[in-house]
């Protein structure tokens, strides 16, 4: 039986929580995965030697019990509306059981009065988990990942196109981390919470790269000329709706807008790339042509055939026909909490100040 502390692992079937799985499996440590269901992802990791755990991330009676006998965990809260909820169900459970180490997933764009509602629930969570006494946290806060651009890969693969609301091709640019490398650095984080509790963590990939950058690399992938189109917001509401596999809901996709209008902006080429996958995760940052080269490793529908092709160009034709959202209406008919002057990340001097060069954020350490 491991001596080494157990560890709770939250979104464990997630982009970056089943590499946090297997790699804490890997270093030794016992892992309890909090999956919403047993499927054959979850199989995976209980295959792995993981405890699969299976339960709501919004129930804090199904928190409390995922956090009974844990000395440490990764919260990671979906990519879904109430993240707030998400994040205060699992740092009322943790105080409770009072567990030793928290590393949550933020964001790069992080801060108090950001436009996103999501952004700043993410924010006001990194606060309110540092204030408990019971246990420290370090944050790890990525920008855009690499797995986002592989949302178009059927298209880049069929008809050779790549679109995205990015602006112009050879100008915003972006070091897009792996789900692997992020994981990377939680992993260390949680390893040794003695050098890592306080700290902020942004995991990058290896290099800055524009929207024509990414579209060379995913034709070197697929084996085929892959063209970017920057394309209006309208037509990235209407993709977003109409494909699987995204089915975003309208709030998930109101809040994607934003995300698409700081990347024009270049938030996240500021101080990017990052060494912290380097020198936080051990590794050297996979490049985002691996990341694409090992999706379609496991794709066998990626390969150009004249059916392939022609259920692409019906795909295209299905988002033209999409009605587009106003991503404003959807917030307003939500109820989003709105705030009087919002302020994209680069507006906002500590925002600024905390993305300088070499500058890794230490917040005061709670007492164990
Ligand atoms: N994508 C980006 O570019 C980006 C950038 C910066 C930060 N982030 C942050 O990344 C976080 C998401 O991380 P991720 O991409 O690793 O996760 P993810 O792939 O979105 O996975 C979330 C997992 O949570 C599960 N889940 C959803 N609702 C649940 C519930 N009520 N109870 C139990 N499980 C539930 C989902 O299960 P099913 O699979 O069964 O539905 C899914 O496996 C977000 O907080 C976001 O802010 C993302």
């Amino acid at each position: 039986m491991s001596t080494l502390p157990k560890i709770l692992v939250t979104s464990a079937v997630g982009k970056t929580g089943q590499h946090v799985t297997k790699q804490l499996l890997e270093k030794g440590f016992p892992v309890r995965a909090f999956v919403r269901r047993r499927d054959a992802r979850s199989d995976v990791l209980a295959r792995a030697g993981a405890e699969v755990f299976e339960g709501d991330q919004y129930s804090l009676t199904d928190m409390r019990r995922a956090v009974t006998g844990i000395q440490r965990a990764y919260q990671c809260a979906p990519t879904a509306p109430n993240g707030l909820h998400f994040n205060a169900v699992f740092t009322a459970a943790a105080h409770e059981a009072a567990v030793e180490h928290v590393v949550t997933l933020g964001q790069w764009l992080s801060t108090a009065d950001h436009p996103s509602l999501f952004t700043r629930e993410v924010y006001l969570s990194d606060l309110l988990a540092r204030m408990s006494p019971k246990f420290t946290v370090t944050s790890v806060d990525p920008g855009w990942f690499a797995d986002n651009y592989l949302m178009v890969l059927d298209m880049a693969a069929h008809l050779g196109l790549f679109t995205m609301p990015l602006g112009p091709g050879h100008e915003k640019r972006n070091a897009p981390p792996s789900n692997r490398d992020i994981a990377s650095v939680v992993v260390a984080a949680l390893s040794d919470p003695d050098i890592h509790a306080g700290k902020h963590y942004r995991p990058t990939g290896p290099e800055l790269m524009s929207p024509d950058d990414i579209a060379a690399a995913m034709g070197r992938a697929l084996g085929r000329r892959v063209r970017y189109i920057n394309i209006p917001e309208k037509m990235m509401t209407k993709a977003l709706r109409a494909l699987p596999p995204a089915n975003y809901s309208e709030a998930m996709v109101s809040q994607l807008a934003i995300y698409a209008d700081e990347y024009r902006r270049g938030t996240f080429a500021v101080n990017a790339p990052t060494e912290d996958v380097e020198k936080v995760g051990g590794r050297v940052p996979e490049s985002f042509e691996t990341v694409v080269q090992q999706a379609v490793a496991g794709r066998s529908d990626l390969r150009s055939t004249w059916l392939r092709s022609m259920g692409a160009a019906l795909n295209f034709a299905k988002i033209l026909l999409t009605p587009a959202l106003n991503v404003n209406k959807v917030q307003l008919d939500r109820d989003f909490v709105q705030i009087a002057r919002p302020k994209f990340s680069q507006d906002a001097a500590d925002w600024r100040e905390s993305h300088l060069p070499g500058h890794i954020v230490e917040i005061r350490e709670n007492a164990a």
